[in-house]
């Protein structure tokens, strides 16, 4: 029996402005289950934000507790010397990554910031859960962010983002913010999912790694995987924003950027 879960006959590359363009993003959109079979030779965007209640809450009662532990023990060994001053975290959604970070770097005061509200108020209600309101702040920020605005904050010592880029309709906002916030050889550690070959192969990855979730985070999964960056976009990426990290894929979904400013 044929998959209904794909249309063989649209199994070709789709570009950017083409006829069948706007049908596939009303399909991944809407109705997450009728997904074309495309190559994903070029991305496609999602909504910057994550700002409805329902999204707010799948994501933030998801339980990332691997994956986030594993990034977390990434960064710190590739970053043992950072045991004091203050790390911001871009995108900091229900501050998952945010709370672990600060119980493995007690000497280190965290800030998160996010557009969203929504993620927000979950990111709080967490971070007091985990008994690190005095040391972990949160507020409400929407990049990118004006030139001033880090100036007057202060520097940070590191900049950590994860699972931010994909979402921004400009890529060069994250590294434009890294740099204007970052003080000079700060650490920078940049987690994100990687573009897989095709919505097929996103299709695959839904499946094996959140099978059993609500179809709300299924289809956001999908989403940002469709809408995820190449190692050798992200390596662009960086150039063309004369930072120097370095840029290396990670299992069988994600990439991490690190290094210093
Ligand atoms: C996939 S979530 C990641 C959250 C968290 N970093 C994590 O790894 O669990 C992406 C977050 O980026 C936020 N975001 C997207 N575009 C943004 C922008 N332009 N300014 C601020 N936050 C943004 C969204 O609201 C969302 O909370």
């Amino acid at each position: 029996m044929r998959d209904r879960h794909f249309h063989p006959f649209v199994a070709h590359r789709v570009s950017p402005g083409s006829v069948e363009e706007p049908a596939l993003r009303r399909s991944i959109r809407r109705e997450p289950v009728r997904i074309p079979l495309v190559e994903l030779r070029d991305r496609i965007p999602e909504p910057e934000l994550m700002d409805t209640a329902e999204q707010a809450a799948a994501y933030a009662d998801a339980d990332f507790a691997q994956p986030h532990d594993a990034l977390v023990a990434m960064f710190r060994e590739r970053f043992p010397g950072l045991v004091s001053g203050r790390l911001l975290d871009l995108g900091c959604g229900p501050a998952d990554v945010t709370v672990r970070l600060a119980q493995v770097l007690p000497g280190v005061q965290v800030d998160g910031v996010d557009g969203a509200a929504e993620m927000l108020d979950r990111g709080r209600e967490r971070v007091a859960a985990a008994g690190l309101s005095d040391r972990v702040t949160l507020s409400r920020l929407r990049l990118p962010a004006p030139a001033q605005h880090w100036a007057r904050q202060g520097l940070y010592d590191a900049v950590v983002s994860t699972s931010l880029l994909h979402h921004l309709a400009d890529p060069a906002v994250l590294w434009a913010t890294i740099d204007a916030a970052a003080r000079p050889a700060a650490a920078v550690f940049v987690w994100e999912l990687r573009r897989p070959a095709s919505t097929g192969a996103a299709r695959a990855l839904v499946d094996a790694y959140s099978g059993g979730e609500p179809e709300v985070l299924r289809t956001d999964f999908f989403n940002s995987l469709c809408a995820a960056y190449t190692v050798a976009e992200v390596r662009a990426q960086l150039a063309g924003a004369g930072l120097r990290l370095a840029v290396e894929p990670v299992g069988d979904r994600h990439l991490v950027a690190w290094g210093h400013t």
